[in-house]
């Protein structure tokens, strides 16, 4: 009888996908599902045999064999992305889609792209996102149900996921996207944010989640922060900086270098955990902060210097770490809070 709720304190880009899949695993979750916009997120996951998973629709919980995953009514769908993740991973009969989402179409990408607001002054991804969800509150959209070749995915989202949470020995996790500094309506950046808000609470509505159900939220804090398009970014270091510390990082769906930044800004980190309420924090990128932690999966290998970024990061977020992601792979991680065998 649970569900958690995964979602990203600042820009995103910090390895919920990642955090999913491992919890996904660790639970033997039943049902994975995505929140947050749409197609703008991308999620990438390096297997343990080096295999590099991307997605930008269904959640990564898959990766756990018996998960199911789904889309939440909230989100927006790009039936071409879909059906390809759907195809790439073999997904079929276990990937599902609630048929009241918005429908992403090739006439929003190509607006996207061509509104010098959006692709000029924000940075927008141009996934077609933001035309979509235009569309949708204008109720001019179409929906899931609205296309026949989605019919075999089709199923009320909102009530499996109700129901799987509600059920004795049973987890739920809803993946959030983007990060909570880059909300609509919570972002101190407007209008250098994404189309939707990315809270915890945001992504329980994405989904339908009744919150009476809500077990626990991980927040994901990411070592080195990152921001891709426009806004303020606290205590960003150059590209060529990045690049010469070998800890550059490229956009899994537009492919641009991220901005970085040095560290975490604590003031922000209060105001996302006061919005979200986690429960327990996910910090990932160690080994970008801590480049001998790479590849660490033990909490031995943990530094002084990383402890005292726990204690900081808890002390401002006000839950524990209880996860640590210290490299590409899904294996490289320290989980701080096993469950008991
Ligand atoms: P849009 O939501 O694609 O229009 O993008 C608006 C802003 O949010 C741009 O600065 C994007 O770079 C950023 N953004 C959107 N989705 C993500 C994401 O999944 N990770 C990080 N940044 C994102
Ligand atoms: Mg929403």
């Amino acid at each position: 009888m649970s569900a958690i709720i995964v979602v990203d304190a600042l820009w995103g880009d910090s390895g919920k996908g990642k955090t999913t899949a491992h919890l996904a695993r660790k639970h033997n979750a039943d049902l994975t599902v995505r929140a947050g916009v749409g197609t703008n997120a991308g999620a990438s996951v390096t297997l343990e045999d080096g295999t590099l998973v991307k997605a930008r629709q269904l959640p990564t919980g898959w990766l756990n064999p018996g998960t199911r995953v789904a889309v939440g009514s909230g989100v927006l769908v790009d039936p071409q992305v879909l059906a390809g993740e759907i195809e790439r991973f073999g997904l079929a009969g276990r990937a599902f889609v609630d048929g009241r989402c918005a429908v992403i179409t090739p006439e929003h990408i190509r607006a996207e792209q061509a509104d010098a607001h959006l692709a000029g002054l924000i940075g927008s991804t141009c996934t077609g996102n933001g035309h979509a969800r235009a569309d949708f509150i204008l109720r001019r959209a179409q929906q899931a149900r609205d296309l026949p070749e989605l019919a075999p995915y089709v199923m009320d989202v909102a009530r499996e996921v109700n129901t799987v949470a509600a059920a004795e020995g049973k987890t739920a996790i809803v993946e959030g996207s983007q990060g909570t500094m880059l909300s609509l309506a919570f972002s101190p950046d407007y209008p250098y944010t994404t189309s939707d808000n990315c809270t915890a609470a945001a992504a329980m509505d994405d989904v339908g989640l009744n919150w009476r159900l809500a077990t626990d939220v991980v927040m994901v804090v990411k070592a080195m922060p990152t921001r891709v398009g426009q806004g303020p970014l606290p205590h960003e270091m150059t590209e060529a900086e990045a690049v010469a510390r070998g800890i550059a990082e490229y956009g899994v769906v537009t492919g641009r270098a991220r901005r970085k930044a040095e560290s975490i800004d604590f003031a922000l980190l209060e105001y996302a955990a006061m919005l979200n309420g986690p429960t327990q924090i996910a910090l990932t990128f160690c080994d970008h902060y801590e480049p001998g932690m790479r590849g660490a999966r033990d909490s031995g290998a943990i530094t002084p210097r990383v402890r005292d970024l726990i204690r900081q990061v808890e002390e401002a977020a006000g839950a524990p770490v209880t996860f640590l992601d210290t490299g590409h792979r899904l294996g490289d991680v320290i989980d701080l809070a096993p469950v008991p065998a």
